[in-house]
Formats: C-alpha cells, sequence, structure tokens
C-alpha cells in the first residue's frame, strides 16, 4: 500500500467520526458536545479553525505577491498550491464558523443588517470577499481541463492583476483585524500577549508564516507523492522568513519594553512558559535555523525549520484566542475530544480536497500518478477492511468509505443519548405516601414501590423516640414531616431552603438584612437556619444536614432503609432482609378512588421492568 492510500484512509477516519459528532453538535447543541460556558465563550475551534486556519492561509497573497507583482519567477511552481491552500484554508474556517456559532443560519445577517462598529463585522465581510476572490484566483486550473470554461478562463487569466491586489489588500486587511478583534479585551488577555498593535504582530507574524507554510507543504507533498522538492526555490524564502521573524521578535519585545510589561518576562508562572515556549517555537528556533545555510539549502531542513515556525504560529493564534487569557474564578477551559474531533476532520477533510484537486487538476506542472491506477500496488484482500477488493480504481472508493461509515458508526455510538435517570433532565416530582399503618411509598404513582410497616418499624425501634432515626429534619412548626417535602424529586436534587421564597412577600416576608445583617451578602455571612428555626434538625437525628440540597426521593429512601437492613442482616443472621425482595415485592395500581390495591400480577423476586430502566 502507498502513502497516499494509507493518509487517505486516516483521513477518512477522521472526517468519519466527525461528521457524527457534526451530527450531534447540530442536533443537540453546542452544550452537549463542547466544554464552552458563559465565562468561556471561544474555545479551540475560534483559537484553531478560525485563527489558525486564515493564519495558515496567508501563503497565498504572500506567493501571488512574490509571483505576479514583484516578478520572482523561480516560484512559479508554488503559487498555484499557495493559492488553492489558502482557498481551501478559508473555506476551513467558514466551516469551523458554522459550528461555533449559535445560530449559523443567521449567517446572512450580517450582509443585511450593518453593524459597521464591530470587528467581528470586518471578519466575516473580508471572509467572504477574500473567499470570492481566491474562487476567482483559483478557477482558471480546474477550467483547464473543461474546454467549455475556455473562454472565462481567459478573462480571469487577463483580469489576474486586479484579482491579484485585491486579494492582498483583503488578506492583509484581514490578518490584521483579527488582532484587533482582541483589543476590546485588555483585562483578559495577560499583558504579554495583550498589546495595542496586536493587528501588527499579527500582519507580521503572518507574512512569516506564509512563507514557512508554502515551505512546508511544498515539502510535505513532495515525500507524499515522491516528487522531487523544489529545494533550490525555496532557500531564498527560507531566507526572507529568517528576516521577518527577527522583525518580529524585534516588535514584540520592543513593545513589552515601551508598555513597562516586560518583569513579566521574568515572573514564573504558567504565562511565562508559555510564552517563552510560543517564541522559541515560532520565532527564535526557526530564525536560528533558517540563518544556518547548511539548513536553508536542504530539503529536510527547510522542512523541519518551517514545520516548526507554522506549528508555532498556530500555538500564537491559539494563546491569544485562550490560553493565555486571564481565568477568572477557578474555571479551567479544556477542549471536550467532540471539540478536538470537529477541529481535526475540518483539517482532514480540507486535506482530502486539497489531494483531490492535485491529482485530478494540475496544480502542479505535472499531475502525480494515480496512486489507485497501478492494479499491482493494492493487495486483492485487503486487511484493513476484511474484504475482497475488485478493480483496483474501485477498490481505494470501497475501503475509504467502509473507513468513514466505520467512524462515523463508533463516533454515534460514543455519542449516544444517556439514560434520562443519569442525566438527571426530566424532572419528577415526588407524591406523598399513601395507607395508615402500612404506607405505600411510591412517589412516582408508577405502581412500582413499596409496602411500608411504617406503625411496626417504630413499635420494634422503641415508639416515640425513634422518630428521629428516619424524620432528620422537619418543616418550620412540624414533627415527623413527610420526606417528600423536601425530597421532592424522584432522582434530582431539590432545594429544601428556597432562598428567594423567604424573602418574596409571599413567602417568608423577610427582609435581606434579617439573615443579612452585614454587607456584602453571601453565604458564609448569613444567620443560621436555627436562629429562626430551633427544631428544623431535631436533636438525635442520625442523617446529617451540612447543606440545604437534598437528594432525589429514591436516593434518601436506599440510603435510610438500605443501610439499617443491611446492619439487620447481619446481627439478626437473617441474608434476605438486605435483599431488594424484602422491600420490593409487589406491584399496585391506583384505583378510581385513589387508594391501592394489589394487583393480581404482582411479582415475587422478579425485578420489574420499571427497576431495570
Ligand atoms: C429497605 C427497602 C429497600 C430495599 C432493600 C431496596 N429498595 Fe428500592 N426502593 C425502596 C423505596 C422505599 C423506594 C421508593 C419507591 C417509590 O417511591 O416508588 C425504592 C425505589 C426503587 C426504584 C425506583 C422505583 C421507581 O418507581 O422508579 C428502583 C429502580 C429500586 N428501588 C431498585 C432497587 C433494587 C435494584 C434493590 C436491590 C438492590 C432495591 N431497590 C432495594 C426501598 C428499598
Ligand atoms: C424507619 C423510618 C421511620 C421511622 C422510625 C418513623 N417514620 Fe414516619 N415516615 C417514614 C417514611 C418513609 C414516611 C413516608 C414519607 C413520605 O410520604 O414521603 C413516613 C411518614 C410519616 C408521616 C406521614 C407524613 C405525611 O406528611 O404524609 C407521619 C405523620 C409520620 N411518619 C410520623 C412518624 C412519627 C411520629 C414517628 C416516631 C414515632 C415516625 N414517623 C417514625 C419513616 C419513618
Ligand atoms: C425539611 C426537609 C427534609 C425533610 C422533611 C426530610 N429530609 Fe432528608 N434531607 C434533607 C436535606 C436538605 C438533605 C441533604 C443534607 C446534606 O446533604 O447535607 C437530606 C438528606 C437525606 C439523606 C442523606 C442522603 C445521602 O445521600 O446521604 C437521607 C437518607 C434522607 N435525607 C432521608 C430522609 C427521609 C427518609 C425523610 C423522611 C422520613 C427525610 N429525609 C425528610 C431534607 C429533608
Ligand atoms: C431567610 C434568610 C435569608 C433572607 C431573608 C435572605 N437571604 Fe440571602 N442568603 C441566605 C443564606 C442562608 C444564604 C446562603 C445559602 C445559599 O447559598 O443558598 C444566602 C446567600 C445569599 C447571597 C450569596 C449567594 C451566593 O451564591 O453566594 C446573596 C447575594 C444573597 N443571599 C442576597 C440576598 C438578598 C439580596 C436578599 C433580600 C432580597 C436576601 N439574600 C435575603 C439567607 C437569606
Ligand atoms: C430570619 C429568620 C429565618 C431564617 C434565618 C431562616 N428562615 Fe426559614 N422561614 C422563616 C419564616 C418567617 C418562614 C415562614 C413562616 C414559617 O413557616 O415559619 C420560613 C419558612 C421556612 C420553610 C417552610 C417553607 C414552606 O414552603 O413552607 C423552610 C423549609 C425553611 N424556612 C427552611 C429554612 C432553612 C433551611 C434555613 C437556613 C438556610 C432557614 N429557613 C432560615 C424564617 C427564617
Ligand atoms: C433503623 C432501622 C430501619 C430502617 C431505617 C428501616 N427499616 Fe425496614 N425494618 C426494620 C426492622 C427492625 C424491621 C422488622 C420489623 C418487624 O419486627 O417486623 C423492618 C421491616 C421492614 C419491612 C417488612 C419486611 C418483612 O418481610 O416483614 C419492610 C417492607 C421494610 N422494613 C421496609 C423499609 C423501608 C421501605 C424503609 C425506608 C423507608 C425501611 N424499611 C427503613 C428496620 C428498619
Amino acid at each position: 500500500m502507498n502513502r497516499v492510500y494509507r493518509l487517505k484512509f486516516i483521513l477518512w477516519l477522521v472526517v468519519g467520526l466527525a461528521s457524527a459528532v457534526a451530527a450531534a453538535r447540530f442536533t443537540q447543541g453546542l452544550g452537549a458536545i463542547t466544554n464552552l460556558s458563559d465565562p468561556t465563550p471561544w474555545g479551540l475551534w475560534v483559537g484553531f479553525d478560525v485563527m489558525g486556519g486564515v493564519a495558515l492561509a496567508s501563503g497565498g497573497f504572500i506567493m501571488t505577491a512574490a509571483v505576479y507583482i514583484f516578478r520572482l519567477e523561480r516560484l512559479h511552481g508554488v503559487v498555484r498550491p499557495a493559492v488553492l491552500t489558502a482557498f481551501l484554508g478559508y473555506v476551513a474556517v467558514a466551516v469551523g464558523l458554522l459550528f461555533d456559532l449559535g445560530l449559523p443560519w443567521n449567517i446572512w445577517h450580517m450582509i443585511v443588517f450593518w453593524n459597521p462598529h464591530s470587528p467581528l463585522f470586518e471578519v466575516g465581510w473580508c471572509v467572504m470577499l477574500y473567499l470570492t476572490v481566491l474562487t476567482l484566483e483559483l478557477f482558471p486550473v480546474p477550467a483547464q481541463e473543461f474546454s467549455a470554461l475556455a473562454k472565462v478562463r481567459r478573462i480571469l487569466v487577463k483580469g489576474r492583476l486586479p484579482l491579484v491586489v485585491a486579494g492582498i489588500g483583503l488578506s492583509t486587511l484581514h490578518q490584521s483585524s483579527l488582532g484587533s478583534l482582541f483589543l476590546i479585551m485588555p483585562y483578559r488577555l495577560h499583558p504579554l500577549w495583550y498589546s495595542p498593535i496586536l493587528p501588527l504582530l499579527f500582519l507580521i507574524s503572518a507574512i512569516g508564516l506564509g512563507m514557512m507554510m508554502v515551505t512546508f507543504e511544498s515539502h510535505s507533498t513532495a515525500w507524499l507523492y515522491r516528487r522531487k522538492p523544489e529545494t533550490e526555490a525555496l532557500a531564498p524564502l527560507g531566507g526572507a522568513a529568517r528576516w521577518v521573524l527577527l522583525l518580529y521578535m524585534a516588535t514584540r519585545l520592543a513593545d513589552l519594553a515601551i508598555r513597562g510589561q516586560l518583569r513579566y518576562l521574568v515572573t514564573p508562572g504558567w504565562h511565562m512558559a508559555l510564552f517563552w515556549l510560543e517564541m522559541s517555537v515560532m520565532a527564535i528556533v526557526p530564525a536560528i535555523l533558517f540563518s544556518l545555510p547548511r539548513v536553508r539549502r536542504t530539503s529536510g531542513g527547510q522542512w523541519a525549520a518551517a514545520g516548526l515556525g507554522v506549528f508555532g504560529v498556530v500555538m500564537n493564534r491559539i494563546d491569544v484566542g485562550g490560553l493565555a487569557h486571564l481565568s477568572r474564578g477557578n474555571h479551567i477551559y479544556l477542549p471536550a475530544w467532540t471539540e478536538v474531533a470537529i477541529s481535526a476532520g475540518v483539517v482532514a477533510g480540507a486535506t482530502l480536497a486539497f489531494l483531490f484537486m492535485v491529482e485530478r487538476f494540475r496544480v502542479w506542472e505535472q499531475r502525480p500518478a494515480d496512486p489507485l491506477a497501478d492494479p499491482h500496488k493494492l493487495p486483492e484482500f485487503d486487511r484493513v477492511g476484511m474484504t475482497w477488493l475488485g478493480v483496483p480504481a474501485i477498490a481505494g472508493r470501497m475501503v475509504y468509505s467502509l473507513g468513514f461509515i466505520f467512524a462515523a458508526a463508533l463516533g454515534l455510538a460514543l455519542l449516544a443519548p444517556q439514560p434520562a435517570a443519569s442525566r438527571g433532565v426530566d424532572p419528577q416530582p415526588v407524591h406523598r405516601a399513601r395507607g395508615g399503618a402500612i404506607l405505600w411509598i411510591d412517589g412516582n404513582l408508577d405502581g412500582f414501590g413499596v409496602a411500608f410497616p411504617h406503625d411496626r418499624i417504630v413499635k420494634r425501634l422503641g415508639g416515640d423516640t425513634s422518630c428521629v432515626q428516619c424524620h432528620h429534619m422537619n418543616l418550620p412548626r412540624d414533627r415527623a414531616s413527610g420526606c417528600y417535602e423536601c425530597h421532592r424529586d424522584m432522582y434530582l436534587t431539590s432545594d429544601a431552603f428556597q432562598h428567594d421564597w423567604h424573602a418574596s412577600p409571599e413567602g417568608g416576608r423577610l427582609a435581606c438584612v434579617q439573615c443579612h445583617p452585614s454587607q456584602p451578602r453571601s453565604a458564609a455571612g448569613a444567620k443560621p437556619c436555627t436562629g429562626c428555626h430551633k427544631d428544623l434538625t431535631p436533636a438525635g437525628a442520625t442523617i446529617p444536614v451540612k447543606h440545604y440540597r437534598a437528594p432525589g426521593y429514591v436516593q434518601s429512601m436506599h440510603v435510610l432503609c438500605i443501610n439499617c437492613h443491611v446492619q439487620l442482616a447481619k446481627q439478626e443472621g437473617k441474608p434476605d432482609f438486605a435483599r431488594c425482595v424484602t422491600c420490593h415485592k409487589e406491584r399496585r395500581g391506583l384505583t378510581d378512588s385513589g387508594d391501592t390495591t394489589a394487583r393480581p400480577d404482582a411479582v415475587r423476586g422478579i425485578l420489574l421492568p420499571a427497576m431495570t430502566r
């Protein structure tokens, strides 16, 4: 199996997994599949998909400027792949944005409802316009293959210069406006990253990145398709990138000095470590590598230095987009695996589109040979898919689609909805137990409950003094309140205090100061409950009350009932006493009069359907 085939199979796996996650994103919403929250509304998708994607596309404007304006003919061979990368980069940004927007179907609003004061407005328009320009710049490449499009192609080639100029204008505007986006959050971004010249810093680093990205991509695809690397032509690009990186470092350090923030460079901690790591990877080490002639002139050296730099600039964008934000409170954001899957899926999809384009159209002077065209290169029996493969051209597609479907199925399985009880979303209010000496406890009235010999157990446990063993907390001015009064939901916790009710006119009718004698009002400074409700927790109660969130009804029953029954089972040598059937032995229905009656289908010793829910 060759490299291209293997790479494509892996990419299809990633795309398959991501498409399952995408389905969940659009059916269940952002909350279900991301770790984003109100304190951290921007995460991996903004940092990597959008800001990283735009940065990675910078090769497009650098190369068109170099070749069509400065006439550096030597670089002619890399200009088309660079424009293609820029185009796919921007498509990836647009797709990434659609995942991140809460209401993606409203994206057209910015075309109609203008808000020119918003940096996001500029960003949105730049993406739209530049994507249009890139499409027009790229169009002649596929058009070459269809004679019917020859005319359109000729017009576009003739009108290339204005397009190139527009593209460079839009692209530089956009690279820097992504920096402007963060100017509005001076107190959120750490001072090592926040700067009034953030747009300029973004632009300079994008220029350096563009050069390195073209180099990195050229060598990677040369390796992939076993083509001859364009080391000669790319060497001056490395040399130029070095100067841009040095300029970037100088600007950034000078800016820190002028703003008087140099001390943070030596203040130990997370931000200092992140800054130095970022600067080394994106600028210092690549600049040194590109200065060494031995590195600059070999394909391996170019590839390593450029790859490092590309990684570093993307890291810078992710830092500015989230990692370098000052945390408010103790909220820490880490992307969920589903967020990573979407980001990886977008990259994998763009890479597949790139490979398709270079194989199908003349992006390079020579199209690479179709890896599937040679029947001897593929085994007839595919061990990955465990299938017999037919004609090689179809065989590849079979394996790819198998990979896609397998990964999508895996994703769907991982994202399968949790049972309602463990997700805890459907509230199930509790009803009081019915009966006299024997209480029928059936909180949700589903016929599955427990006949509880209340009075017999009270007698066994010692009569009047026993109440507090179970009735551990009571409503004000009450004794032995029913459990359902506070444990109000079958599975969810409920609030046994009701803060707002206490202060409301129709509730406790209390003024705030009666409980909060001092400012600021807080939990710690509040008057204790026992200050007003002496008997809220009766003396001798063994179930502790530290805060006022009452657990679900079933849990409170099981914790109380089973604990005592387990102990009794040991003490009295009756192991059956702790088994489920001691309590769950019959099923009852409600009659019209509201009384409970035993049903003929009462089951003994078998878990009833409700139990296995
Ligand atoms: C000492 C008594 C006791 C024992 C032993 C006991 N339970 Fe329960 N269980 C209860 C009570 C009381 C309730 C509340 C019944 C209700 O409100 O419908 C309950 C509720 C439940 C419910 C929820 C019923 C519903 O309507 O949704 C399930 C499920 C359940 N128990 C399973 C079990 C299983 C399984 C065991 C054995 C491992 C077990 N219980 C052992 C007392 C007991
Ligand atoms: C073994 C535990 C246990 C003991 C001991 C116990 N109770 Fe109960 N009691 C319960 C449970 C469980 C309920 C049903 C609560 C519900 O409806 O949610 C209940 C219900 C009641 C109710 C009905 C409440 C209502 O609003 O429907 C009263 C009254 C009551 N108990 C009084 C007492 C008194 C008085 C004592 C002491 C002499 C006592 N209980 C001892 C567990 C116990
Ligand atoms: C006035 C309100 C109130 C009433 C009435 C009440 N509880 Fe509670 N219960 C609470 C609160 C609040 C907690 C949580 C205490 C904590 O976690 O600090 C709690 C906790 C419990 C716990 C501990 C659960 C665990 O997971 O550790 C059990 C068991 C329990 N209650 C059983 C009962 C039973 C049985 C009754 C009725 C006989 C009852 N409660 C009546 C408010 C109440
Ligand atoms: C019955 C007593 C009582 C009254 C009346 C009351 N509070 Fe509270 N308050 C508390 C208690 C107890 C807490 C802590 C328990 C909690 O976190 O729910 C608290 C917590 C708070 C907190 C901190 C919430 C947090 O998340 O840390 C604020 C703010 C507050 N109260 C404001 C008010 C205001 C405003 C009023 C008047 C409208 C008021 N309270 C009336 C008892 C009271
Ligand atoms: C400043 C006095 C005061 C404090 C402190 C206070 N309460 Fe109350 N509470 C009241 C008043 C007044 C009422 C309504 C009259 C009554 O039922 O006694 C009330 C009612 C209640 C009720 C009954 C609500 C209902 O739905 O009928 C509960 C339960 C309760 N309080 C719990 C608490 C808890 C838990 C705390 C501690 C976190 C607390 N209270 C602190 C004054 C207070
Ligand atoms: C403090 C200990 C204790 C607690 C708590 C307790 N039980 Fe029991 N339970 C007993 C004792 C003791 C008996 C035996 C009564 C007798 O002598 O018949 C018993 C008997 C029973 C029986 C009759 C069993 C039979 O086969 O005769 C049922 C049903 C039962 N309990 C259910 C419950 C449920 C439901 C709860 C929770 C609401 C609960 N118990 C809480 C001690 C406890």
